[in-house]
């Protein structure tokens, strides 16, 4: 039997907040309790908005209670937060969203809560200056964790709002054509023909198709023959960027789920790919992807920063290391990152990316290109790694990307929402020929 979107939602929250999983593993979960669609969909967007205005829930919350409620009773008062999210944020009636969550109260054994409850909701409702959070602090106010603001603010000390901002959006649903099974413009006109508005709106890349409405990717024409992948627009500049050929041996370090290996092998299909990752069961979705789309590779699961354990001695003409980052530049499309990464996560990823950018040098040939790419938006992991990297190899110089606004960057960073791209950085490295 199908279970109450309320109760798995606040379920959810809990177990993303206080027990520290992603909701990446959290949603699917709950979606799989519920048989109807329309409910999956009205689950996610429950989580997401909670994920997204948690510091500014929790406030308005603190300002009706006087305490909030703890131990076992944690998931009642991430209902609370369900409850809240409805009635400021979603366009469900006002009536419906209280009884809705005060019965699911009831589901979640807060029986002797559902008075509290209702009337926590009921003032939310009398009381709209509760969400007037313009004098509020900067985590309040911008629904981030503070530490995270702080290296905005000194990164970016002109655009850090707007970063914020941007990650309070909604990303939209970005395909990439795999123009080896069909044209961009008959992808495009198959689309329309089922009415799907979407858009190519990246001149250099016509292939990067923008959907308006998210949508089950399964039921989109030619999902099952292979005609497209889902790849937000800035990833797919990455194999792109390598400038792949099908005489190449190519290593795809960081590869799962296999997004930018499948494009490397869409733009080069008889090119020798390597693809490596360390999680063997994030290599099931590699094999699954490259299997929908047709296309080989050398699938191996070991560990990029200790080559002796799986390389064959071939170097590398191309080097793709998509490497483990914070993920800061996609908080928009994953709401819930912002409470799971710590402060003191970003110098053990550092040091993590600068030891495989260090091993996976190593094999690059002479006169072969390396791009070293993140979803972060922080410095420590990508200009500052780039300049420590250069100053230790003087067998390395660094080429501007033709697409980077200011040539004299080190790298280009992409911000999130900047043509409404998921936040990146990318920096190619070429490795000196020999004299
Ligand atoms: C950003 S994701 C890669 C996304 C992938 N390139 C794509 O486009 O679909 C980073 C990947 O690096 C893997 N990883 C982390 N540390 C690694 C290591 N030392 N060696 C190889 N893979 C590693 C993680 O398991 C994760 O799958």
């Amino acid at each position: 039997m199908s279970q109450n979107v309320r109760v798995l939602a606040a379920q959810c929250c809990y177990d993303v907040v206080d027990s520290g999983q992603s909701m990446a593993e959290a949603l699917p979960r709950a979606q799989a309790k519920l048989t109807n669609d329309l409910d999956k969909a009205l689950l996610q967007e429950i989580c997401f908005g909670v994920m997204r205005y948690l510091p500014q829930l929790e406030s308005a919350t603190s300002q009706l209670m006087a305490k909030p409620l703890v131990k076992q009773l944690r998931p009642l008062q991430f209902l609370l937060y369900v409850g809240i999210y409805q009635l400021k944020f979603m366009r469900i009636p006002d009536h419906a969203a209280i009884s809705e969550t005060v019965e699911a109260a009831r589901s979640l054994k807060g029986q002797s809560l559902t008075k509290l409850i209702n009337a926590v909701l009921r003032n939310v409702q009398r009381h709209p200056n509760i969400f007037d959070f313009e004098d509020a602090p900067e985590a309040v106010k911008f629904n981030h964790p503070g530490w995270i603001i702080s290296l905005l603010q000194q990164a970016y000390p002109e655009q850090w709002q707007d970063i914020l901002l941007a990650n309070q959006q909604k990303a939209p649903l970005w395909l990439r054509v795999n123009r080896n099974n069909i044209s961009a413009t008959d992808f495009s006109a198959a689309l329309t023909a089922e009415n799907i508005e979407h858009q190519q709106p990246i001149t250099a890349m016509p292939t990067a198709i923008m959907l308006k409405q998210a949508q089950d990717v399964t039921q989109l024409p030619g999902y099952d023959l292979g005609w497209f992948s889902v790849q937000d627009a800035a990833a797919q500049y990455a194999a792109i960027l390598l400038d792949v050929k099908n005489d190449q041996h190519i290593l795809d370090a960081c590869c799962a789920p296999g997004g930018k290996t499948s494009h490397i092998l869409e733009l080069a299909p008889q090119a020798q790919v390597t693809a490596l990752d360390k999680e063997p069961k994030r290599l099931a979705r590699v094999h699954e992807n490259l299997a929908r789309l047709g296309l080989t590779a050398k699938v191996i699961a070991a560990d990029a920063a200790e080559p002796s354990t799986w390389w064959q001695g071939q170097l590398f003409d191309r080097i793709l290391l998509d490497v483990p980052c914070s993920a800061t530049g996609v908080i928009r499309r994953h709401p819930d990152i912002r409470w799971l990464r710590k402060k003191a996560d970003i110098p053990v990823l550092a040091a993590i990316q600068q030891q495989i950018l260090q091993q996976c040098w190593s094999l690059l040939a002479p006169g072969g290109t390396l791009l070293y790419a993140t979803c972060s938006v922080l410095p420590a992991e990508n200009q500052q790694q780039i300049v420590a990297f250069l100053e230790q190899h003087t067998d390395a110089s660094l080429k501007t990307i033709p697409y980077q606004p200011d040539p004299s960057t080190v790298g280009w960073q992409i911000l999130p929402n900047e043509q409404q791209l998921d936040g990146f950085y990318y920096a190619l490295l070429v490795k000196n020929s020999k004299e």
